[in-house]
Formats: C-alpha cells, sequence, structure tokens
C-alpha cells in the first residue's frame, strides 16, 4: 500500500503516455506561449488588487508588496521552466510531481490546482461581469440586466434580490466553446487581446505618469499596518501571479517544448512582474490610497486626473485583460483534468480527444461547465485567497520535484538548468510557506477540508484505478 503512494511515473513514461488515442496537435510556438502566460496573468492582480490592496493593506509599499510576490514567484518559475524542458507533457505541477515525488502527492497537487484553477477563474469571470455591467451602466444610463440576473442567491451569500450571475457564467460558457474548437485559433484571439490590453496599459503610463506627486508616497506604509501590511498585500497579491504556470500547461502542445517552455514561462513572468510594479507605482503617485479601494482603481485613477476618455480606454482594456485570463486560466485546467484522466486518477474516458477539432473537448465542456456554475452562482469574490493556497501548494511541491529530479536523475538532458537551484529552490518553498501562513485561519480551514476530500477520493477511487496497477 505505502509503496503505491509513492510509485513514479518515469519520463519515458510520461512521454510514452501522450502518444496513440489521446495525442494532443502540437501548434503552438514561442509567442503563443509567452502570450498564454501574460494572457494567464494580467487581469485582476493588474487593474483591481493594485489600487485595493494598496488601500486596505500597504498604502505606496504595494510597490514592495508586489517586488516580493513576485521573487518568489520568479524563484518557484524557475524550477518551473527546468521541469517543463524536461518533461514536455501537459498537467504542469501535477505531472513533475508524477515524476518526482510519488503518485499520492502528486493527485494532491493535482487536486490543490483544481481548486486554484477553478476559483480563479470563477472570481475573474464574476469581475469580468461586474465590469461589463459597470460599463454598459455608465455608457447607457441604466442597468443591462434585471437584479435578479446580475448576482449569486442569497442563500449563497448574494443580495436579497440575487438569482444568478448570467454574464459570469455566459463568459465561461463562451471561452469553453471557442477551447474546443481549437486551440491554436483560440490562442490567436488571445494573442490580439494580450496585445490591446498591453497597450491600454500603456496608455495609462503615458497619460499618469506627468502627474505622479512624490506627496502621495509619504508616508509609504500605511499608517497602523506598517511593514506587516506590506507583507500581508504580497501574500494576497499573489493572486496575480497565477498564471504563468498555465504556460506549463501547453507543454504537449508546443511545437519545441524544450526551448520555447522555459521561454515562455519566464517572459511572460518578467514582463508581468515590471508592469505590475509600473502600474502600483504610478498609481499610487497620482491618487492619495485611500481613494483606492475602489473595483476599478486604475480606471478611476485617470478620472481623478480628468482624463474621461483615457479612463473608458483602460476600462475597455481591462476587459480585454480579463476575458484572456478567463480563456487562457480555463485552457490550463482542462489540460491539468487531461492529464489526470489520462493517468486514471479520474476516469479515464474524460480525456478523450476529438477527432474534428484535435481537442478534449469532453473534459473541456465539463471543466467549462463546472467553472460557469460556480462563477455565477457563489460569492467568489469571498473565496479567492482559497486559489492563493492552492498555488502556493504547487510551488512548494514543484521546488521540492527540481531538487529531487537532480538527486535521483542527475544525468538526465535538461535544456534549462535553475540556476543556484539549491539556494534558489529552497527559498522559494520557505517563502511560499511563509506566505501561506499569512492567509486567513478560514482560508486555512477550508483548504484541510479540501485536501481531507481529495484524500477520500484517492484512497476510494484513484489508487484503484490509476494506469501504474496495469
Ligand atoms: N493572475 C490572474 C489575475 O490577476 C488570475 O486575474
Amino acid at each position: 500500500m505505502i509503496s503505491k503512494l509513492f510509485r513514479r511515473k518515469s519520463i519515458a513514461q510520461l512521454i510514452e503516455g501522450t502518444k496513440g488515442e489521446s495525442a494532443l496537435r502540437k501548434r503552438l510556438g514561442p509567442l503563443d506561449l509567452t502570450f498564454i502566460g501574460i494572457g494567464a496573468t494580467l487581469g485582476t492582480g493588474i487593474f483591481v488588487l493594485t489600487g485595493i490592496e494598496a488601500a486596505v493593506s500597504a498604502g505606496p509599499s504595494i510597490i514592495i508588496s508586489f517586488g516580493m510576490a513576485g521573487l518568489v514567484a520568479a524563484f518557484a518559475a524557475l524550477s518551473y521552466a527546468e521541469l517543463a524542458s524536461m518533461v514536455p507533457v501537459s498537467g504542469s505541477a501535477y505531472t513533475y510531481s508524477y515524476a518526482t515525488i510519488g503518485e499520492f502527492l502528486a493527485w494532491m497537487v493535482g487536486w490543490n490546482l483544481i481548486l486554484e484553477y477553478a476559483v480563479s477563474l470563477a472570481a475573474v469571470a464574476s469581475g469580468w461581469s461586474a465590469y461589463v455591467l459597470g460599463l454598459w451602466e455608465n455608457i447607457f444610463k441604466s442597468p443591462m440586466l434585471p437584479e435578479f440576473l446580475t448576482n449569486c442567491p442569497k442563500l449563497f451569500g448574494g443580495t436579497s434580490g440575487g438569482g444568478f450571475d448570467l454574464m459570469a457564467g455566459l463568459i465561461v460558457i463562451v471561452m469553453t466553446s471557442l477551447l474546443v474548437t481549437g486551440v491554436k485559433e483560440s490562442l490567436r484571439i488571445n494573442n490580439i487581446m494580450v496585445v490591446i490590453n498591453l497597450l491600454m496599459i500603456v496608455v495609462f503610463a503615458v497619460l499618469a505618469s506627468p502627474h505622479i506627486d512624490l506627496k502621495n508616497w509619504n508616508p509609504f506604509f500605511l499608517s497602523g499596518q506598517g511593514f506587516h501590511g506590506t507583507i500581508t498585500a504580497a501574500s494576497v497579491v499573489f493572486f496575480a501571479y497565477l498564471g504563468f504556470d498555465a504556460v506549463s500547461t501547453s507543454s504537449e502542445e508546443a511545437k519545441n517544448p524544450q526551448r520555447d517552455l522555459p521561454l515562455g514561462i519566464i517572459a511572460s513572468l518578467v514582463v508581468c512582474s515590471l508592469l505590475y510594479m509600473l502600474v502600483s507605482a504610478i498609481l499610487t503617485g497620482i491618487v492619495p490610497v485611500s481613494e483606492l479601494n475602489t473595483p476599478e482603481p486604475v480606471a478611476f485613477a485617470l478620472q481623478y486626473i480628468g482624463y474621461r476618455f483615457g479612463s473608458g480606454l483602460v476600462a475597455i482594456g481591462a476587459l480585454f485583460g480579463l476575458t484572456c485570463v478567463i480563456m487562457t486560466v480555463l485552457y490550463g485546467q482542462t489540460r491539468i483534468f487531461f492529464a489526470m484522466s489520462r493517468d486514471g486518477l479520474i476516469p479515464s474516458k474524460l480525456c478523450r480527444v476529438g477527432k474534428r477539432f484535435g481537442t478534449p473537448y469532453i473534459i473541456t465542456w465539463m471543466t467549462g461547465i463546472l467553472v460557469a456554475v460556480i462563477a455565477s452562482l457563489l460569492p467568489v469574490q469571498e473565496i479567492a485567497q482559497m486559489s492563493n493556497i492552492g498555488t502556493y501548494f504547487a510551488f512548494i511541491t514543484t521546488s521540492i520535484g527540481v531538487l529531487v529530479l537532480r538527486k535521483i536523475e542527475p544525468n538526465l538532458p535538461r535544456k534549462f538548468k535553475c540556476p543556484l537551484v539549491w539556494l534558489v529552490a529552497t527559498l522559494a518553498i520557505l517563502m511560499c510557506a511563509y506566505f501561506m501562513t499569512q492567509l486567513s485561519v478560514l482560508t486555512l480551514i477550508r483548504f484541510v477540508v479540501w485536501s481531507a476530500i481529495g484524500i477520500l477520493i484517492y484512497f476510494f477511487y484513484g489508487i484503484k484505478k490509476s494506469k501504474l496497477n496495469q
């Protein structure tokens, strides 16, 4: 029994498993991969959390919070890049754990990645819905939908008029249908939206920079919170960095994964980190932080300094940004499920690949419908912190995995090697563990309950059905 928990799949076995009926088409190039990373990363983090966390926790020191979170993400990203260059197989941290620390922990990583992806997706979809409804009301001066179609039911924490959040569910279903009909085609749309999103961030920077008033950075830390507030904010804005791991879920569909995945992971992380710090510096430099506790701080800041048209442009950029996150994170989630299903840990019928479009249509629809239901019925903003904890767990196991593989398979070819791996991976592990402790007690309890459910499913299903039994 114990030996089953620690059984591993060799890299050769993993690669062998990608052939045959469930083979995916290899069509993605380095730009597609980098844009998956940027698309999945620049959303709520840059357009919402920059302002809100500055207002409630960090003050202008939110710049440091983003820097700290980015550093931890970068340490983990280097481990991801090394493993991605060695294991060109779908599933990201789940698959890496299967190759390094064994089936049980791999299942737990996959189980928690489901949480990370589903919760962050649902949270972004409900933010998307709020953005569209707000934009409509601003332009047409009347509500777009009756109240019962804009909010989750009261039973689950919505307002008294709440029924379900129609737009949140709808955007997830639209993105799901695009992904089913072709990954390359969907990512072409993603690439265009990423460019628009980046352009709007540049518009913001160009319009706002001349209005920076250094007085707004004094005091630099929020009064009453001090540096502790900076750290609390860092553990929350980590949400902004969820996304670059979506690059590694696309391994199997990349034309040249060994070269392009490390490139895509690192390039997207560097671009996003620089933009986060830039936007938070400008935002807190032009508006007193007490004013930034609004759902649209970036657009609001431009209005504050008198650019109504610029503010509208940025709001539209934000909408594109959130749409990219929904498409690419959904894509990532389907590939994690896909890998788990191919390994037999969830029903293996689900990973069937359609002949016409070459996509895993059953698992894609299943994921899309599940997320659409969560997004339209649950008060996801309240549980968004849950996605961070799933990510910390995945980053920790990936960083452990890279060390394990250096020990047990020192001679395997590595197209990309994490520099100073023992230092970098250990720092990633320690800092992720520390950030985990900064989340609320309720989040930690929810994490334990979710993990306990995962353990039960593994012992009642996965351990018996695993393909490694054959
Ligand atoms: N990183 C993604 C966002 O900020 C999840 O929206």
